[in-house]
């Protein structure tokens, strides 16, 4: 059995690739070839902590899997991530486990690469101002995708956490594709008047901006609430919406 580490993943795995990835597996999905069922969730010491399965099957190809991840809000304050995952893989043929996967930086990729797809196929050709609401890895994993897909202007960036937000600027200030210009936003608000595209990545659980300071046109990826009790947008976001799209209803 292949035991692949994140080291492993992240030195394999480009954001082109997954993006392409996630549009070949959007294609079978539409072509009937596609299996995932429902997520199933565990409660862990109260409900903040879940456990959570997802299974994926592809007829295209050689093997079939599934993902745990375990969410704890309460681990950055332990130094250890909020979300751990690991992604077994299976073989078509046997059913016998022929791979482990440490999956933190792939299911951010993974997430982030959804997003550069949506982003692509939504966002107006001419949105070149991108507000990240959230600063951790999926955060990092949205805009890695989004300047793939859309030439970014501005990036501007938010979260309750101001410490966080300096020291994120200078891991984007690295990674950033073109030279586009970082900014700290004052609020998630101003954030949000200003943005073409915007992308909650956010552990909240009240909705993070009023839905009223969206500019018509603004595409938005709102990715972290995964839970009924969790929330980032707000009813009038949704009221004003002309398109919600996912691709599973109970996601909603
Ligand atoms: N949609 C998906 O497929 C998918 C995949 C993986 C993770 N997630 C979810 O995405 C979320 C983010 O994941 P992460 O690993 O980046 O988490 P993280 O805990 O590292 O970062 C979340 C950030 O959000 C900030 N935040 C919380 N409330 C806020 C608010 N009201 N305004 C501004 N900032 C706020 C926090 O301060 C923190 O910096 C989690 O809920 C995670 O479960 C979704």
């Amino acid at each position: 059995m292949l035991r692949i580490s994140e080291d492993q993943v992240k030195e394999t795995l480009s954001v082109k690739k997954a993006i392409s990835t996630i549009e070949d597996a959007y294609r079978d999905n539409v072509a009937g070839t596609f299996y995932s069922g429902d997520r199933i969730f565990m409660p862990v010491n109260g409900k903040e902590n879940v456990g959570q399965w997802l299974v994926a099957n592809t007829e295209t190809q050689p093997h079939f899997g599934s993902k745990f991840s375990a969410v704890f809000p309460g681990n950055r304050s332990k130094g250890l991530p909020s979300v751990i995952s690991t992604i077994s893989l299976y073989s078509r043929e046997t059913g016998v486990l022929e791979a482990l996967i440490d999956a933190n930086y792939l299911t951010a990729i993974k997430t982030g690469s959804n997003a550069g797809v949506a982003t692509n196929l939504y966002a107006r050709k001419n949105a070149h101002v991108l507000g990240i609401i959230g600063t951790g890895l999926q955060a990092y994993s949205q805009i890695l995708a989004i300047q793939e897909v859309r030439e970014i202007k501005k990036l501007i960036v938010s979260d309750i956490d101001k410490d966080r937000v300096k020291e994120f600027i200078g891991m984007i200030e690295k990674v950033k594709n073109t030279d586009y210009e970082i900014v700290e936003a004052k609020s998630n608000d101003e954030l949000v008047k200003e943005s073409d595209i915007i992308c909650t990545c956010t552990t909240a659980h009240t909705p993070v901006f009023d839905g009223n300071n969206i500019k018509p046109g603004t595409h938005i990826n709102a990715i972290g609430s995964f839970t009924s009790f969790m929330q980032e947008i707000d009813s009038t976001t949704v009221k004003r919406a002309n398109k919600i799209v996912t691709e599973h209803m109970d996601g909603l």
